[in-house]
């Protein structure tokens, strides 16, 4: 018998399957762009694909407000992709200072140089090979294209994920691979002949940037009309600010520890934490048992702290106090504080000391053992 290839049992995992999708996507786009987008933007309409491409890259992290003067100032200072290739890198970083994000201006830069070198001066129209370009993504690369020279081809950038997830109910992270893909498909499935690309990707942007924003979506502000709103699947399910669906939160180990406020004379007992692990060299109430990431071993019975706090001198009484949970950079801390009552403390060594509660706050203690304190142990006496 023959070993099953690998490349089968991939395939067995289901494709993502797409949403029943409306013919009339990109007609509402289209219409919509004419009456209400955006015509006047000043690379707009140039059939120049140098400034298309400078354009799209100033505003792949910045908005259009932003850039326009940064635009008119670069297309002054490097009117054609070979002045910009020929000019000193300290000038074209000089003039992109203050947009921020200067690996787009390296790698605009190294682009031009790439273009003149290996491309006579002219960018490619297909946007496979501008894709391979520095600074220039999959996304960029199809609106270089269809603005420069009317090529069909899909853009998918934060906006159109928006709009996407809104209009077509798309659940699930879209930086998530597969829900990336699936709105990819999308993206071509509802491209328009290529007669329309132009007005089509320049609407899809001022969709994204004007009508269905992120905070104030047009539907809900009742501020403007939105072309997509009676085929848009979150606005009739009434989860409009419920997608796209935010980025998930890391899910990060927990831990349990138990930790004692041992009194006496209204003093507490502090221990210095050795230098490495959590609040390396701090003072901080003593850790009983090791810390752990079986959750149910925690609290520690009742018995085994009595036992532990007879290192600190006889004790009178134990009892739970409270819980708390404290997030770190890598892990989740559950607190599990017990109060023990020491009659006669012993001598101990210099990693300990009885802390009156009244001068606590002179101890740099650790924030979330300082709120056990607080919390815990009657506040007056702090
Ligand atoms: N964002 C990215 N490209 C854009 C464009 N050409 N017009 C408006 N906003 C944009
Ligand atoms: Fe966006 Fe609302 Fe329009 Fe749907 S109806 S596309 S959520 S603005």
């Amino acid at each position: 018998m023959t070993a099953t290839p690998r490349r089968t049992r991939r395939a067995a995992q289901p494709a993502a399957v797409l949403p029943s999708l409306p013919d009339d996507f990109a007609v509402r786009v289209i219409a919509w762009q004419q009456r209400h987008g955006r015509h006047h933007l000043p690379w707009q309409n140039t059939g120049d694909a140098y400034r298309t491409w400078l354009s799209e890259i100033m505003l792949q992290q910045t908005q259009v407000s932003a850039v326009l003067g940064y635009y008119a100032r670069f297309i002054e200072r490097f009117p054609t992709v070979q002045a910009l290739a020929a000019a000193p890198a300290d000038d074209v970083m000089a003039a992109w200072a203050g947009l921020g994000y200067y690996t787009r201006a390296r790698n605009l830069h190294r682009c031009a140089q790439i273009v003149v070198a290996e491309h006579d001066g002219i960018f490619p129209c297909d946007p496979d090979v501008l894709a391979t370009l520095p600074g220039i993504g999959r996304s960029t690369a199809a609106a270089i294209a269809a603005f420069s020279y009317g090529v069909r081809a899909a853009i998918l950038d934060g906006n159109v994920k928006r709009v996407f997830a809104r209009v077509f109910g798309i659940d699930g992270f879209p930086g998530d691979k597969r829900v990336e893909d699936t709105m990819w498909r999308i993206a071509e499935a509802v491209l328009p002949p290529a007669e329309g690309i132009q007005p089509y990707t320049q609407g899809l942007m001022d969709l994204g940037a004007t009508v269905c924003t992120r905070g104030k979506p047009a539907c809900l502000t009742g501020e403007r009309p939105c072309p997509l709103q009676s085929l848009c699947e979150a606005r009739s399910t009434d989860r409009v600010m419920e997608l796209p669906v935010p980025r998930p939160r890391k899910t990060i180990p927990e831990r349990a520890a138990t930790l004692v406020i041992a009194l006496h004379a209204d003093a507490v007992l502090l221990q210095r934490r050795p230098q490495r692990g959590i609040w390396g060299g701090l003072w901080s109430l003593p850790l009983v048992g090791e810390m752990d990431d079986v959750l149910d071993a925690h609290p520690l019975e009742v018995g085994a702290v009595r036992r532990a706090a007879q290192a600190y001198g006889a004790v009178s009484t134990v009892e739970m106090a409270g819980a708390l949970t404290h997030t770190f950079t890598h892990f989740r801390l559950y607190m599990h504080l017990l109060r023990a009552e020491i009659a006669t403390p012993v001598a101990l060594n210099d990693d300990w000391r009885w802390v009156p509660l009244a001068q606590l706050n002179s101890v740099g203690l650790p924030a979330p053992v300082k709120l056990a304190l607080e919390t815990l142990v009657q506040p007056s006496l702090i």
